[in-house]
Parts: structure tokens; C-alpha cells; sequence
């Protein structure tokens, strides 16, 4: 299998089971998992400085060796061969391959993902393949990073080096992961790489990653083969209103605008929304920020769009003048990263909580999925992300028991599976993560792997967890 099948799902067959060609993989991100910082021509990318900052990330943790990686994939790939994974969603470093974001490419750089990818596809596994998973290379920061326009140019440079070194093994390609994320929580909140906090920038950093996608969608279409499969990735925020006030359904319709109806707007209906334009109008030019032309570009059709979910997102209206500061889900913060929406507070939608404190609510993954299809009918879906972290630990007799994480993945696959009965063209599911890994400003504190990682050793030990998905996977169907 080289590619996610391209047909529309034909109905499960029995109540707990998937699609006949349902994708089943897992996911990792470069700088979260690969270490190898500063070898084989590697320069630093934002992520990079970020956690060689004191006090950026706890514990003072970095990705220098992370889960090592770049020197274990072979084992790592023959881990996923033992579990029957079929497809793995990993990211290219930017830095890796073209250390200052610009200029030719490094070929150690580019040997190590056409190593990764020959080694996946010998196993039988398909490679789903990330450009940027957060990691710009400082360079480009150091030139004014997202907010400045160029950064788009040159991801689209990169994108052409990347389908020339990969093209003809990689079927499935995603331009971006939670281009929010890069926008809010680096320029706005600050509490990811860059540490920016500039409202404006903010703004400015959203469209310029929306413009990056759409070039590189342009570039890879004319580079890739004409099968190549082409996404987005988004953290679509599933917005609740805490009560039924017309101030909580305020709250939510603001967050909306600015944590999804900001990207999917202009990449899958061509245009900012009207009210996101009328919230942020104070803070950003925009008439000026879009140029003639950049609409078409970042709305060139996409052939999936990938869908990653954790928690919902429940708002209301913030008492009077109480902009929130609560912890959004990615990280505490002295600023609030929703620019556009300061006058909301968020609360937790239950108090059933992962070891982030988010909390566990299956139905807003359906929810997510079969609005979806209910807002863009024959745009195809893809779980790019969904897990959990609980405090795994290792018992006397070296196995890891993860319940919680076998409970929360069952009903999240349940909702995923009740999402395709009622109408939804979801593709496949990737557990996030395959490997416990480097939890952003978090550092190694978290885990989300369903294969424990001993950052000691590296040793790896495949947690129940594993086991469980494995035997889902083999049976393309839940347990009953
Ligand atoms: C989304 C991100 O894509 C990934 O890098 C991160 O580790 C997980 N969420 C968990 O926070």
C-alpha cells in the first residue's frame, strides 16, 4: 500500500468495525522525536532556541537527543512492522534538510528521510509525509519568521526540494500541522517557539502559513506524481458554548473565527470570514496583509484534510474585563493566544482529565468529523492525531499498563467509527504518539506515546496500549 485508499468509504460491516481500506497508523513530529540536533549539517530552528532559553520549557528539557530517532528508526520501524501499523505520519525537519531556509539542500540531511522512507516502505508501511511540524529554521525567524511574507516563499522552495528528493516514494503529503498552533501559541501567547507576544504578528503569521500551503500545494501538484495525495493538518478547535446565553454563543461564534473558520475559510471555501475580519479589524490591516491573488492560491483543492483532536473547547462570554488566562490546552500562559478574542474564558468540559488536564470527551471528535462532512461533503477526512498522556511508569516485571489510554483511544475510535456510519469519509486514524516523546514546552514530562520510551537507555517497551491497538488493527475493528 503506497497510498490512503481513494475511494469513499463503503458502509462498516458490523457495528464495530471500520471500512474495508481504513488507514490505521501512528504519528510523530521531527524535532519531538529525532535528536540529532547538530549533526550531519542540522542548524538550529526555532524549537531549538526556544529550549535552550532557561525557562521556555520544564525541566530545561530540549530535543538535542529526544527519542533518538534519527539513529533508531530502523528499530523503530521494525516496532511498527511488529505491531501491524500500516501507515506512519512522521515530520521533516526544515533545518535538517536546508539550514538556513534558503539556498540548496543538505544530502545527509535528505538521505536520512529517503532511508526512513526506503525502510518504511520494505516493511510494508506507508510514509505520510509532514513539511512543517513547527520547526522553521531560526534563520528564517531571525528575518521576521511567519509574520513576514517571505517565509511563505520559502516554504515553498523547501516544498520543491522535498518532493524532488521524496516524490517517488511518498504518496501522502501533508503541508502543515496546526498552523494555529505556529500562530497563537508562537507569536500570540508565546508559550511555543518563538515566544512571541504580538497580537498583530499574530494575525500576520496565520495568512502567511495559509499562503504557504497553498504554494506548496501548488509546487508539489506540479512535482509529485499525479497520484500524490495532498493535505492540510488542523487542531479544529470543537467550540462549545458553556451555557445558552446569547453572550456564551457570542463567545463560542469569536473563537470559531479565529481557532478554525481562519484557516479552513480561505484554504476550503476561498475567503476570511466576514465576522473574523469585522473581531480583528483593530489589530491587523488586512486589506493590506492579503494580497491580490493569495486566495486562489491557498484555496487550490486539497485532496484530504487531516484532523487532529484531543478535547473540546468550552467558552463563555469572560466576566467584565476578565480576559482569560487560563491554560488553553497547550501550555499556561500569561497571555491569552486567542488575538481577536480576549473577552472569553474557557472552562473544562468535564472533570474526567489526561495528565495535561484536558479533558476526555469522545463526542466532540464525532461531532468534529460529521460537521465536517456535513459543511464540505466530498472533501475526505484523516485522524492525524488523537491520544492521550497519563504517568505511565514501568512495574517490577518491565511492562507498561496504560489503561486509561486503551479507554480513552476505544471511545475515541468508537466516535470515529460512528462518524463514518453516519456519512463521514474519514480515511484513517494515527494514534499520537508511536513513541513517548518531547512534549513541546512540556519537555519529557508528558507522555503520549503508546511505546514507552526510557530516555536513559532508549530502551523501548510497547506499553499495553500497543497491544490493544495492534489487535484493532488486526481486526479492523473494535473489540466488542
Ligand atoms: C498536537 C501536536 O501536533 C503534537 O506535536 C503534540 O505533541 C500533540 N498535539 C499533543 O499535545
Amino acid at each position: 500500500m503506497t497510498a490512503v485508499r481513494t475511494e469513499s468509504s463503503a458502509q462498516p460491516a458490523s457495528d464495530a468495525s471500520f471500512p474495508p481500506g481504513f488507514v490505521w497508523g501512528a504519528a510523530t513530529a521531527a524535532y519531538q522525536v529525532e535528536g540529532a540536533a547538530a549533526e550531519d549539517g542540522r542548524t538550529p530552528s526555532i524549537w531549538d532556541t526556544f529550549s535552550h532559553t532557561p525557562g521556555k520549557v520544564r525541566n530545561g528539557d530540549t530535543g538535542d537527543i529526544a527519542a533518538d530517532h534519527y539513529y533508531r528508526y530502523g528499530d523503530d520501524v521494525a516496532l511498527m512492522k511488529d505491531l501491524g501499523l500500516q501507515a506512519y505520519r512522521f515530520s521533516v525537519s526544515w533545518s535538517r534538510v536546508q539550514p538556513t531556509g534558503r539556498g540548496p539542500a543538505v544530502e545527509r540531511g535528505l538521505d536520512f528521510y529517503r532511508r526512513l522512507t526506503d525502510r518504511l516502505l520494505e516493511a510494508g508501511i506507508t510514509p505520510v509525509a509532514t513539511l512543517y511540524h513547527w520547526d522553521l529554521p531560526q534563520e528564517l525567524e531571525d528575518a521576521g519568521g511567519w509574520p513576514h511574507r517571505d517565509t511563505a516563499h520559502r516554504f515553498a522552495d523547501y516544498a520543491e526540494i522535498m518532493a524532488r528528493a521524496l516524490g517517488d516514494r511518498v504518496g501522502v503529503w501533508t503541508t502543515l500541522n496546526e498552523p494555529w498552533c505556529s500562530a497563537f501559541l508562537g507569536y500570540g501567547s508565546g508559550v511555543h517557539a518563538p515566544g512571541r507576544t504580538d497580537p498583530a504578528a499574530t494575525l500576520r503569521a496565520a495568512h502567511h502559513l495559509n499562503l504557504a500551503h497553498g504554494k506548496a500545494v501548488g509546487v508539489l501538484r506540479e512535482h509529485l506524481p499525479s497520484t500524490a495525495q495532498l493535505s492540510l493538518t488542523l487542531n479544529l478547535h470543537q467550540v462549545r458554548p458553556l451555557g445558552d446565553s446569547a453572550a456564551d454563543a457570542e463567545a463560542a461564534r469569536r473563537i470559531d473565527a479565529v481557532g478554525n473558520r481562519i484557516f479552513t475559510g480561505p484554504v476550503l471555501d476561498g475567503a476570511y470570514p466576514e465576522d473574523l475580519l469585522a473581531d480583528t479589524a483593530q489589530i491587523v490591516d488586512w486589506a493590506e496583509l492579503v494580497h491580490d491573488g493569495d486566495l486562489a492560491e491557498i484555496s487550490r483543492p486539497i485532496d484530504l484534510l487531516g484532523v487532529n483532536y484531543y478535547s473540546p473547547t468550552v467558552v463563555s462570554a469572560a466576566a467584565e474585563g476578565g480576559a482569560s488566562t487560563r491554560d488553553d490546552g497547550h501550555g499556561a500562559s500569561e497571555h491569552s493566544p486567542w488575538t481577536g478574542a480576549a473577552d472569553v474564558a474557557f472552562h473544562l468540559a468535564n472533570d474526567q482529565l489526561t495528565a495535561m488536564n484536558w479533558a476526555i470527551d469522545a463526542s466532540g471528535l464525532h461531532t468534529l468529523l460529521t460537521g465536517l462532512a456535513a459543511s464540505h461533503p466530498g472533501l475526505p477526512l484523516m485522524v492525524t492525531e488523537n491520544g492521550a498522556a497519563f504517568d505511565d511508569y514501568v512495574s517490577p516485571e518491565g511492562l507498561v499498563n496504560d489503561p486509561q489510554r486503551i479507554a480513552y483511544v476505544h471511545a475515541h475510535l468508537d466516535a470515529v467509527r460512528r462518524a463514518v456510519a453516519d456519512g463521514a469519509d474519514v480515511r484513517g486514524y494515527f494514534l499520537w504518539s508511536l513513541l513517548d516523546n518531547f512534549e513541546w514546552s512540556y519537555g519529557y514530562s508528558k507522555r503520549f506515546g503508546t511505546v514507552y520510551v526510557d530516555y536513559s537507555t532508549q530502551r523501548r517497551i510497547p506499553k499495553a496500549s500497543a497491544h490493544w491497538y495492534a489487535d484493532v488493527i488486526r481486526r479492523n475493528a473494535l473489540p466488542g
